[in-house]
């Protein structure tokens, strides 16, 4: 019966029938979505058992693949739903379990792991055993994107908190979780990660991005409490620079990472676009928003990849929807669909919908034309008012195209519902681990874009690209523009309330300025550290200083001087002099 209702849909029936038949899947699959989600949290989740309060698993899955563990992205991207839906009144009973995640992220930043400690960059561990302890096994790692996701979704949290006059909290609690994480990000954006998929290390779009949106975010929140976030902005700048990269023009997409061996096209950059979506960004190319031209252009490219690979989308209009996956070069279990990817095609629709109706007209443009061309295949290059008849003509086009791709998952979705990681690109059956949390916080996002939810704005409107790409941290010296990341370790007894921060003469050490000083981890107290990109081959000269109450006292002289290497890392062990 379902099955016959979404074969249905998918035969290019009336935009009616394809709306109609995303509706009522929509209303069975909603609630189970909502519910395979929240039972995939510990410790009450009925398939968490064993999951500490406020871990997510990532699949109940034990075998073939193992993925009962718990990962600090998808954690992330799974939270950020619940705290949405907490903090746009759409379900006020989650606030407990948006507690729960930020002890959970509290505990863990602390959990010393093969990629370091809190300070020296055991953040970008990307996963953790459900019990809280590290995963010690091989892995690819580190993957920096896991920060500045967690990051995001505490701030939005913490924006609700203080608009609910709860800045105590948000100031004693949740700044110091949010500031390592932010800290992280802008000292190691500018070097190499794995990509979300954890296969491929070069640098990430998707990582790239989030990136980006967190540090902007992060910079506001600082700004609101009164706390010092002024390096987040300038970092920032630097990724948005960065972000420009990744647009390949020949080919009217983005590429997804700088490494990897392949052409690129993947679901890393559908997923940045709903993930970074800002509606008073309009259609703003600049953070590939996704009503913009580069993003529409990217999402036809991507989606025509999988044409031709998976037997289920053979016969289909060129210009229908079809099952996609998470980039065509795929092997893992053969390379198929994804539930998640495939609903981030819809989303990213959804989200432009919603922007154009909200500034009343849409463009097309010369990179956006192939993609509105699949619907109009005279349309012509110009902006189109939302009163205009080929406007009305165009967003119908698309919703329905948004609605096809939801009843393309629908089609391959088993009768109770269950979401996996992958549907058979032969058979169209689940496919690799069950009930993924991912995949139901992927539905639940698509299906709140399509009834018209906005997520809160994170600053992304009238961003401008500075004309030359500053590298991480800044600054020029260090002629190959490479970065190396400099730990520094001071032996250092305190008193209660004092700490010790680091400053000196470069951009990255805050030139010199005792107010904008970088603060270190007393995590291995009496030895602070810090972990800084600082340029490559480069003589830097640095102090610690302590700050009391507001009281500020330097080392004693002379200045402590190093030389970085070319390349690598580099660790100096000082004791307060
Ligand atoms: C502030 O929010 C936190 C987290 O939900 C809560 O534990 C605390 O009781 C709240 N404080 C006030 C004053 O509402
Ligand atoms: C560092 O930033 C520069 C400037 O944007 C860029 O060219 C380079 O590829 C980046 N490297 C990494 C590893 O992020
Ligand atoms: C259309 O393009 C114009 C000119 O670039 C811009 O000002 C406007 O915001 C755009 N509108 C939309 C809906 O993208
Ligand atoms: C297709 O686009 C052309 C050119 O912009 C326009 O004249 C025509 O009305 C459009 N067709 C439909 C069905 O909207
Ligand atoms: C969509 O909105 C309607 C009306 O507000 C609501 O009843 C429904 O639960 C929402 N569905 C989803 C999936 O959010
Ligand atoms: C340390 O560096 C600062 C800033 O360049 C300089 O003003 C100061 O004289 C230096 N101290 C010594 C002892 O060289
Ligand atoms: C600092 O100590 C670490 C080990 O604790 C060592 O690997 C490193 O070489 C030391 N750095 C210097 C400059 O001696």
């Amino acid at each position: 019966m379902r099955l016959f209702q979404y074969a249905l849909a998918l035969a290019g029936l009336s935009a009616s029938a394809l709306a109609q038949s995303a509706d009522s899947y929509i209303a069975t699959e909603a609630p189970i979505a909502k519910a395979g989600l929240l039972a995939n949290i510990g410790p009450s989740g009925s398939k968490a058992s064993g999951a500490k309060s406020g871990i997510v698993i990532a699949s109940p899955s034990t075998s073939n693949p193992n993925y009962l563990y718990t990962w600090t992205r998808d954690s992330s991207l799974v939270f950020k739903v619940v705290v949405d839906q907490l903090t746009l009144g759409l379900d006020t009973s989650l606030r407990g379990l948006a507690d729960g995640f930020l002890v959970a992220q509290q505990t863990i930043q602390q959990v010393s792991n093969p990629s370091g400690t809190v300070s020296t960059g055991g953040l970008g561990e990307p996963k953790f055993n459900i019990d809280e302890t590290a995963f010690t096994g091989a892995w690819g790692r580190p993957q920096r994107d896991g920060p500045a996701l967690r990051s995001t979704t505490l701030i939005t949290y913490a924006n609700w908190l203080l608009d609910n006059s709860n800045s105590t909290f948000v100031t004693n609690t949740l700044w110091p979780i949010i500031k390592l994480d932010l800290d992280y990000v802008a000292s190691n954006w500018n070097q190499s990660t794995f990509d979300l998929w954890e296969e491929v290390q070069s640098s990430s779009f998707f990582t790239t991005a989030v990136q980006h949106r967190a540090l902007r975010q992060g910079a506001a929140l600082a700004a609101r409490i009164g706390q010092s976030g002024s390096t987040y902005n300038a970092q920032a700048a630097g990724l948005l620079c960065f972000l420009q990269s990744y647009w390949n023009p020949t080919g009217g997409y983005v590429t997804a990472n700088t490494g990897g061996g392949r052409s690129g096209r993947d679901a890393n950059t559908v997923l940045t676009s709903i993930h970074t979506f800002d509606i008073t960004a309009g259609c703003d190319a600049t953070t590939f928003q996704p009503c913009s031209d580069k993003a529409l252009s990217n999402l036809k490219v991507y989606v025509d990849a999988f044409r031709s690979v998976y037997s289920i989308n053979s016969g289909i209009a060129s210009t229908s929807p079809v099952a996609t996956g998470r980039y065509p070069e795929d092997s893992y279990y053969s390379g198929n669909p994804w539930y998640l990817a495939t609903f981030a095609v819809a989303e990213q629709l959804y989200d432009a919908l919603l922007t154009w109706q909200s500034l009343g007209s849409l463009n097309v443009t010369s990179t956006s034309l192939a993609f509105f061309r699949q619907f109009n295949s005279t349309v012509a290059v110009g902006t189109y008012p939302s009163s205009s008849s080929t406007y009305a003509a165009l967003t119908s086009a698309v919703k329905s195209f948004a609605d096809g791709t939801v009843s393309v998952n629908a089609k391959y979705t088993p009768s109770n519902g269950g979401l996996s990681e992958q549907y058979d690109k032969n058979s169209g059956s689940p496919l690799s681990a069950v009930d993924l949390t991912w995949s139901y916080a992927s539905a639940l996002t698509a299906f709140m874009a399509r009834n018209g939810t906005v997520p809160a704005s994170w600053g992304a409107a009238g961003l401008t690209v500075p004309s030359t790409c500053p590298s991480g941290g800044s600054s020029g010296s260090g002629g190959s523009g490479g970065t190396v990341a400099v730990t520094f370790n001071v032996h250092a007894t305190t008193v209660w309330g004092e700490n010790i921060y680091l400053t000196g003469s470069v951009n990255e050490l805050q030139n010199w300025s005792p107010s904008t000083a970088l603060l270190m981890s007393s995590a291995n107290y009496p030895t602070w550290s810090l972990t800084v990109n600082l340029p490559a081959s480069a003589s830097i000269q640095y102090k610690y200083i302590r700050i009391f109450n507001g009281a500020v006292t330097w080392e004693s002289d002379p200045n402590n001087s190093l030389t970085t290497p070319s390349s690598g890392s580099f660790t100096v062990n000082d004791s307060w002099r």
